[in-house]
């Protein structure tokens, strides 16, 4: 059965992706069969953090299926800034139309926000943790354009630890099969503890390395990130993880390489005339992926879930996390290779 909510990629099934799957593609190929699908429909987008693909390809993809937008793109226009919590913002939001689509540098709040929605929440970036319909765009990407999702060697490079697109992706591809992992970043940028618990766990081929020379020639698909300067990670003038011509003339030829945008300097311009660089594409095909998922949402009635105060005490030592933010929410813990792991932000609970 289709989640009531979309907050994590990992949630859905095989079966759920290959209907994701299949209906973007309907989409892609003919938009206008649905430019009907959601007259009368309402999406709201919540976006405290700036914004340019996610917010408009959703917006896009609501028109696109006939129905209407409100929300705010910029939160100092919205209640937030006289103090309102997430919890009531959520609750009115949603009492306003009939799906949400939140971005919140609060890493968590994308689940916190779906205990009090009244309608379907969509995650559309929860500070570095997740972002889920970056991964449906990424994955409709490579397997639009490569065929499969199975037996890829993958390169993450940039910041692994901040980057919640990459966080996601390999979320993704840890559940296809036979996935190996080169890993490019500086040291002090490489994935969080639980991504790194999660790839032993799994027992795939990972391997980190400090420069991209080392690993090139040997991926099928190159996804590079910018540095989050934003969320504290130290600017990088490091020539190592830049993608530049000379790099690309040694890679295979039917590379891919994707970038969720936007790119600072960590790919020189002239890469963007490469046929392999496909990230311009990757971002058009955001849009059909975004409608395939909104249509799934709304196909069956919400059961809300009205979750009530909580008594009991934070137990979340991460300052980002939604729970510092939103004090009484009830408390979420799983383990994890021998670590407590927190429930709504998935960093290591000290
Ligand atoms: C990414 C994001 O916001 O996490 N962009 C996007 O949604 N396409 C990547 C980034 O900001 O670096």
């Amino acid at each position: 059965m289709f989640p009531q909510n979309f907050l994590d990629e990992t949630v859905l099934t095989e079966e759920d992706w290959e209907t994701l799957y299949k209906r973007a593609s309907e989409i892609h190929q003919s938009p206008e069969l649905f430019s009907e699908d959601c007259r009368g429909k309402i999406l709201g987008t919540l976006f405290y953090e700036p914004s340019t693909r996610t917010r408009l390809s959703f917006e896009t993809a609501m028109l696109r299926l006939g129905g209407d937008v409100i929300g705010f793109a910029d939160p100092g226009s919205a209640s937030v800034v006289k103090g309102e919590s997430l919890k009531d913002t959520v609750k009115i939001v949603s009492s306003y139309c009939d799906i949400l689509a939140l971005r919140t540098p609060l890493e968590g709040g994308a689940t916190a926000a779906s205990q009090f929605s009244s309608v379907p929440v969509i995650n559309a970036g929860d500070g570095s943790h997740l972002h889920p319909t970056q991964t449906l765009t990424d994955l409709f990407c490579i397997r639009h354009l490569r065929g499969t999702l199975d037996g890829l060697t993958v390169g993450f490079c940039g910041d692994l630890f901040n980057g919640r697109t990459v966080h996601s992706l390999i979320d993704a591809l840890l559940r296809r099969k036979k996935t190996v992992f080169y890993l490019v970043s500086e040291p002090e940028l490489r994935l969080p503890a639980a991504w790194q618990a999660k790839l032993k766990d799994s027992g795939v081929r990972f391997h980190a390395c400090d420069s991209l020379d080392e690993c090139i020639d040997k991926l099928d698909i190159l996804y590079m990130t910018r540095i989050q300067r934003e969320r504290g990670s130290a600017p990088s003038e490091n020539a190592a993880l830049r993608l530049g011509t000379e790099t690309m003339a040694r890679a295979k030829k039917d590379l891919l390489v994707l970038h969720p945008l936007p790119k600072l300097n960590e790919i020189a311009p002239e890469v963007d005339d490469d046929a392999r660089a496909v990230y311009f594409a990757q971002a058009r095909l955001g849009v059909s992926i975004r409608m395939a998922l909104i249509l799934q949402l709304l196909q069956k009635p919400y059961v809300p879930q009205n979750a009530r105060v909580s008594s009991l005490p934070r137990i979340c030592t991460n300052p980002k996390c939604v729970t510092e933010k939103e004090p009484r929410l009830e408390p979420l813990l799983r383990m994890q290779g021998g670590q407590k792991i927190c429930g709504y932000c998935d960093r290591e609970i000290l």
